[in-house]
C-alpha cells in the first residue's frame, strides 16, 4: 500500500499541514473518526495542487465550531442539515468539515434526506470515483485509503466516471462539476457517464438544480486556476445560464481577466500568494447588471469571499491615495506601503490603477527596486563585520536598502559612514593552540609560559602532570574586508533586505577567544616541536567549559 501518510505531508503545504493538525485535534477531543475526504485525496493521489481541504467527521461537524474558532478557524457558513462548517483557516487555507451523512432522494430537485453514516456510506453518496475516496487521521488507522470504487484506478487511467446510475439525477449540479473536472484535468469523460450526461441534458435534469448548488458551483468557479476557460466550456454546455440568465463570456473583463492571470503569475514567483478568488469574480461578472451580481453574492455562500469581492474596490481606491499622496513620496516609503500591503490588494490595483504614476509604483516594487537589493554591500558590510549572525543584522541590511532605494550611499565613503556606527566592536585575537599532552607537553607549556606567562584562574584540565594552564597568543587570522565573501552569505542579506518581517538571527557570535582572563600577547608562539605553530583552533581543548564548544 502506497504511504498515503508521507504522499500528504509532502504535498501538503505547511499551512495545509497545521490545518490538518488542527481539525485533528479538535476531531480527538471531540472523540469523532475524522477523514480526509473527495478533491484533496484526489489532488494528492494524482499531483495536482490540492486547492482546499474537505474532511469527514462521524459526528456533528458543527460541534467542532467553536474549538476550530478559538484555534484561528473563521466559519465562512455552516449548513444545518448537512452539518457542514466552511472555514479559512490560518494561512488562508480553505476547508470543508462535514458529518459522514447518507442522502436518500425522494424526488428530484427536493433536498435529500440526510441521516448521519459512518464514512463509507458517505463515500456511496458521492459524485464520481475519483472523489469518493478517503484518507484515514486517525490513530491506529492513520494513512489507511478506503476506495471502495476504485477512483483510484480511474484517476490512473484519467477518467471521470459516475459513482451510481442515478448521480446526475439526484443532484444536477453534476452534470456541472463533470464539466468542470474534465475541463480542469483535460480528463475526458467515461463512456457510459457521457451517456447519462448526454441523456441528462436532453431531458433538461438541469432544471432541478437545488439554488444552494447554484452558489456553491459559483464559488467553486471563482477558485479555480484557469477560471475563464472552465466559464467558456459551461457556455458551451448551457451551464453558465444556470448558474445566472444573463451570464456569458461578453460579460467577462477578458483583458482584466487575463492581466489578473499573469500578474498572479509574477507574484507567486516573487514568493507572494494573493488569494485571487474575489478579483476573479469581479473580472467575471464585470459587465453584467447590479442587480445579477447582487443576485450572484447572495448565492455564494462562502461569506468571507462575497465582503473580500465587494471591498475590492474600495480598498483598492484607498492604497491608490496612499500611493499618489505623501506617504509615498520617496521610493523607500512606497516600498515601506507596499510591503505592509495585503498582495491581494496590490494585485487588483496593478490592473485596475488608472494614475500613471500609482501603476509606475507597483511596477517599481516588483521589479526595478528588488534589483537594487543586490547592490547591498555585503564586501563593506562584512568588514565591519555586520553579519547574518548579528541580532541587528535585517535591520541594518533592511536599512541600508531603503537609503539605496533612495539614491543615497552612492559612495564607498558614504556606505562606510553610514555603517561605522553600526558595526559592533571587532572581535578579540582567537586563543592559543592547546598545549600539547604526553611527552614534551610539559616542555611545550614552559616554553609558552616563558613566552607568554598569563596563567589561566582555573584553567583547563590538561591531563599531563599538573602542567599549568597557559593561554598563548593568536595566530588566527581576524577576518577582514580582504577576507571578502567570506563573512556574509549573499542570499541571507538578500533574503533579510527582501523580508519586511525580519527573520530571527541567529544568537550574536561570540568572540573567538573567549577564553575567561586571557590576554593577547604579541610573543611567537614557542612549540616544543620546534615546527611553526598552527592557525589555533577555538579554547575548547584547553577550557573544558568555553562557550565555544557549543557552537
Ligand atoms: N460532492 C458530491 N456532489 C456534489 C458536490 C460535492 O458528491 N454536488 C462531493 C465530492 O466527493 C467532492 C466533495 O464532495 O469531492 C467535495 O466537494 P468540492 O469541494 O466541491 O469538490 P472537490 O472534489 O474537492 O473539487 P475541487 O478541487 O474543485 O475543490
Amino acid at each position: 500500500m502506497a504511504d498515503y501518510i508521507y504522499t500528504l505531508e509532502t504535498r501538503l503545504t505547511p499551512d495545509q499541514q497545521k490545518a490538518v493538525t488542527l481539525v485533528q485535534d479538535a476531531a480527538k477531543a471531540a472523540e469523532m473518526n475524522l477523514y480526509l475526504t473527495g478533491g484533496a485525496i484526489r489532488d494528492i493521489v494524482t499531483g495536482f495542487p490540492i486547492r482546499d481541504l474537505d474532511f469527514t467527521v462521524q459526528g456533528n461537524a458543527l460541534k467542532l465550531q467553536k474549538d476550530l474558532e478559538r484555534a484561528g478557524a473563521v466559519v465562512g457558513d455552516s449548513d444545518d442539515e448537512t452539518r457542514t462548517l466552511l472555514l479559512t483557516l490560518p494561512g488562508g487555507v480553505r476547508a470543508e468539515v462535514a458529518m459522514a451523512r447518507s442522502e436518500r432522494h425522494e424526488k428530484s430537485g427536493k433536498p435529500p434526506v440526510i441521516m448521519p453514516a459512518t464514512v463509507t456510506e458517505d463515500l456511496r453518496r458521492r459524485d464520481f470515483t475519483v472523489n469518493a475516496m478517503a484518507l484515514s487521521l486517525n490513530e491506529g488507522s492513520r494513512g489507511l485509503l478506503m476506495d471502495p470504487f476504485n477512483g483510484a484506478a480511474d484517476i490512473e487511467a484519467k477518467l471521470i466516471r459516475l459513482l451510481h446510475n442515478y448521480a446526475f439525477l439526484e443532484d444536477p449540479s453534476r452534470l456541472i462539476r463533470a464539466t468542470r473536472f474534465a475541463t480542469r484535468f483535460h480528463w475526458p469523460i467515461e463512456e457510459r457517464t457521457l451517456a447519462r450526461y448526454n441523456a441528462a441534458k436532453e431531458n433538461n435534469y438541469i432544471q432541478h438544480i437545488r439554488n444552494s448548488s447554484i452558489g456553491y458551483e459559483i464559488e467553486q468557479l471563482a477558485y479555480e486556476d484557469d477560471p475563464l476557460s472552465i466559464l467558456k466550456a459551461y457556455e458551451r454546455e448551457g451551464w453558465l445560464k444556470v448558474l445566472n440568465p444573463r451570464w456569458n463570456s461578453a460579460k467577462v473583463d477578458t483583458s482584466g481577466m487575463g492581466a489578473l492571470m499573469k500578474t498572479r503569475q509574477q507574484m507567486n514567483e516573487l514568493g507572494y500568494t494573493p488569494e485571487v478568488a474575489p478579483a476573479v469574480l469581479y473580472f467575471l461578472t464585470t459587465r453584467l447588471p447590479d442587480k445579477d451580481v447582487s443576485d450572484i453574492r447572495k448565492a455564494i455562500p462562502r461569506r468571507d469571499l462575497v465582503e473580500a469581492w465587494k471591498d475590492l474596490e474600495d480598498h483598492a481606491k484607498d492604497l491608490a491615495k496612499r500611493l499618489a499622496g505623501k506617504e509615498a513620496a520617496t521610493p523607500s516609503r512606497t516600498w515601506q506601503l507596499l510591503s505592509s500591503a495585503r498582495p491581494e490588494m496590490i494585485l487588483f490595483l496593478a490592473i485596475t490603477a488608472r494614475q500613471q504614476a500609482v501603476v509606475q509604483k507597483i511596477k517599481n516594487f516588483f521589479t526595478k527596486w528588488r534589483q537594487i537589493q543586490q547592490k547591498v554591500p555585503l564586501p563593506e558590510m562584512a568588514e565591519l563585520h555586520i553579519t547574518p549572525q548579528l541580532p541587528a543584522y535585517p535591520k541594518i541590511a533592511n536599512d541600508v536598502f531603503l537609503l539605496l532605494l533612495d539614491g543615497k550611499l552612492r559612495s564607498r565613503t558614504e556606505i562606510l559612514k553610514f555603517l561605522k556606527p553600526l558595526a559592533p566592536p571587532p572581535p578579540p585575537p582567537p586563543p592559543p593552540p592547546p598545549a600539547k599532552r604526553g611527552r614534551g607537553a610539559k616542555a611545550a607549556a614552559a616554553a609558552v609560559a616563558a613566552a607568554a606567562a598569563v596563567p589561566v584562574k582555573g584553567g583547563a584540565k590538561t591531563k599531563g602532570k599538573g602542567a599549568p594552564a597557559v593561554v598563548a597568543p593568536a595566530t588566527v587570522p581576524v577576518a577582514t574586508g580582504k577576507t571578502k565573501g567570506k563573512a556574509a552569505a549573499p542570499p541571507a542579506v538578500a533574503t533579510a533586505v527582501a523580508a519586511t518581517a525580519a527573520a530571527k538571527p541567529n544568537a550574536a557570535a561570540k568572540p573567538a577567544a573567549a577564553v575567561k582572563g586571557a590576554k593577547p600577547s604579541k610573543a611567537p608562539v614557542a612549540k616544543a616541536s620546534g615546527k611553526p605553530a598552527k592557525p589555533a583552533k577555538p579554547a575548547v581543548k584547553v577550557h573544558g567549559k568555553s562557550k565555544n564548544r557549543k557552537r
